[in-house]
């Protein structure tokens, strides 16, 4: 596989409306974004990946355009983009834009438009359906609740959304609408963008009448157009939002010789807190072993024919501490842990802004208090469902998207220095406590080992390249892997638990990094402490590696595992 500079590079992703607000109202923005590009550069991170900063009404954020060639006065104009992207240059950070071409706003022109009148030219950019005896076309349900289908009272017609009713789908199907989408993602290629993060791009094959949302038929055929006609001509990364991926539907998006995408987001791991064939909200116990399989099954399947995204967390999810860590006693050292599981895997990390800060989920109580139009929306449609108020609040407080879209802790001033306006969404709390200012000023933070991991991946071939192989798959506390490449191996040690753990080596092994700064080298007997994550060098040329994990009264011996997971020549 030919080597490509998002391999070996960090991705940030920056939500603009709650990164720093420069102009005091409260909402985040470009300006406030170039006056940190020093923040990320001293991060260590190689590109931006910016959620919409389109001209949107702001319905879902940003995620509804209404114009895709202007800027939304919120964030500030096109000559502020320019800037950003001249300023990030100068610094080596390209700049990842967010492609939002499933659905528009409602109050894009084209569907203005297209609303007008069944013959009106804009009509076959999206989706329109005869009711059925005074109801919706079918029984289609938008991901943010309720039917996907609103009634058009100026031609008696439905549209699709699978989002809010303000965020029409489009139809992939016409061609003059898929010209206009690709002269559109080339006009932001030469502004000097380096590609495009693609929003739920794995719907935009549908077939509604057939209720296929996801990975319809022609998705593949478009996105090969679309590769041709825009970025197959340049060097752009791109990577493409699949939450219905597997393995296997993944390397038809990711395999370079059918020149469609470079990476996807998958969210196997994401959905391990969720009842099988439940909605996000039916909360489920995590498993450790769980975790494990998933990473290990898109390590060893993406091996040699595609390439991983690796992420914990994004505008979308819960804060990760708060999910996989312990947002308590041990935040830090879980932060850390978490995050040298990750950055140790094979593939291109992303970071999601705060993650850095270790910051965690809010600790608000009261719906008023998750803003988002998904909460919003599915608090009513589970109450609707039976559901009490208590039990849904709770799902709400783990799950919702809201917990990721507080507002920057910049550091233990009014606001967090945010804003000197009012922050459009609360300031979690605990931004005294956790802010930038701290974390950038020692040695010790969760910001320290994010760039220490950084730069251990800018140092070692390994990191980028290594084979991955796990080890003890079962055990419920310890996630054990190594990285191979030629003679050299690194074993990754993380404790996923405040409990004690020893493990048992024949092999001695240097310590590359660690969230404890007293860990000593890899012995035969070995301490593992609560929330422990270390990454060891292994000696060159050791014929064996016998490690073996002894827990309470258990002990599971590994030796054969690893001897058959050998790839060392
Ligand atoms: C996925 C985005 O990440 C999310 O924030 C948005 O609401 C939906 N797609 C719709 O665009």
């Amino acid at each position: 596989m030919v080597k490509k500079w998002w391999q070996n590079s960090v991705v940030y992703q920056i939500y603009p409306k709650s990164f720093l607000d420069s102009n005091g109202d409260g909402i985040g923005d470009l300006q406030g974004i170039i006056q940190k590009i020093p923040y990320l550069k001293k991060l260590g991170v190689d590109v931006i990946w910016l959620c919409p900063v389109y001209q949107s009404p702001q319905d879902d954020n940003g995620y509804d355009i209404s114009d895709y060639e202007s800027i939304d006065p919120e964030f500030g104009t096109m000559d502020d983009m320019k800037e950003l992207i001249r300023a990030c240059n100068r610094e080596d950070i390209r700049i990842v834009m967010d492609l939002v071409v499933n659905h528009t706003s409602d109050e894009h022109w084209w569907f203005q438009e297209a609303q007008k009148s069944k013959e009106n030219p804009y009509r076959d950019f999206y989706i329109w359906r005869k009711g059925k005896n005074g109801q919706p076309p079918n029984d289609l349900k938008s991901n943010f609740g309720g039917s996907a289908w609103e009634y058009s009272e100026e031609t008696n017609e439905y549209y699709l959304h699978f989002y809010s009713k303000k965020q029409p789908d489009l139809n992939w199907e016409n061609e003059k609408l898929r010209q206009e989408i690709y002269r559109m993602m080339n006009y932001w290629l030469e502004l000097g963008i380096a590609g495009f993060r693609m929003d739920v791009i794995d719907l935009i094959g549908k077939i509604p009448d057939e209720k296929i949302k996801e990975n319809g038929p022609r998705l593949h055929e478009y996105l090969r157009e679309m590769n041709e006609n825009t970025f197959g001509k340049t060097d752009a990364m791109t990577v493409g939002e699949c939450w219905g991926a597997t393995p296997e539907i993944a390397r038809l998006y990711t395999a370079p010789e059918r020149k469609e995408l470079n990476m996807i987001f998958q969210f196997e791991q994401i959905q391990l807190d969720k009842q099988k064939g439940g909605q996000r909200w039916d909360l489920k116990e995590l498993d450790l072993r769980e975790l494990k399989a998933v990473f290990s099954k898109w390590q060893y399947e993406l091996d040699g024919c595609g390439w991983n995204s690796l992420f914990w967390s994004n505008h979308d999810l819960p804060r990760i501490v708060s999910r996989w860590g312990n947002d308590g006693k041990y935040r830090e050292l879980s932060a850390k842990m978490l995050a040298t599981l990750l950055h140790g895997m094979k593939g291109t990390p992303y970071i999601y802004q705060g993650e850095e800060l270790g910051m965690t989920n809010v600790p608000f109580t009261a719906i008023e208090n998750f803003p988002d139009i998904e909460t919003q929306n599915i608090y009513k449609e589970r109450l609707r469902a039976g559901f009490s108020a208590e039990e849904t609040i709770h799902a709400i407080r783990k799950k919702a998207r809201d917990n990721a879209r507080t507002p920057m802790q910049w550091n233990a001033e009014e606001n967090a220095g945010f804003t000197t306006g009012t922050p459009w969404y609360q300031i979690n709390p605990n931004y005294k406590e956790i802010n930038a200012e701290d974390e950038t000023a020692r040695e010790d933070s969760v910001f320290s080992h994010y760039q220490k991991l950084i730069q251990l991946r800018k140092k070692h071939e390994i990191m980028v390249y290594g084979e991955y192989h796990l080890l003890l798959p079962e055990d419920e506390d310890l996630y054990i892997y190594t990285r191979t490449l030629g003679k050299e191996q690194w074993l990754i040690l993380c404790n996923f638990h405040e409990k004690e753990r020893e493990i048992a080596s024949t092999q001695i092994g240097s310590v590359l990094l660690s969230n404890y700064t007293d860990t000593p080298q890899l012995k035969e007997l070995h301490l593992l402490r609560p929330y422990e994550a270390v990454i060891y060098r292994l000696p060159e040329k050791v014929e064996m590696h016998n490690v073996c994990a002894v827990y309470s009264d258990k002990s599971v011996s590994i030796t054969e595992e690893i001897e058959e997971g050998e790839s060392r020549e």
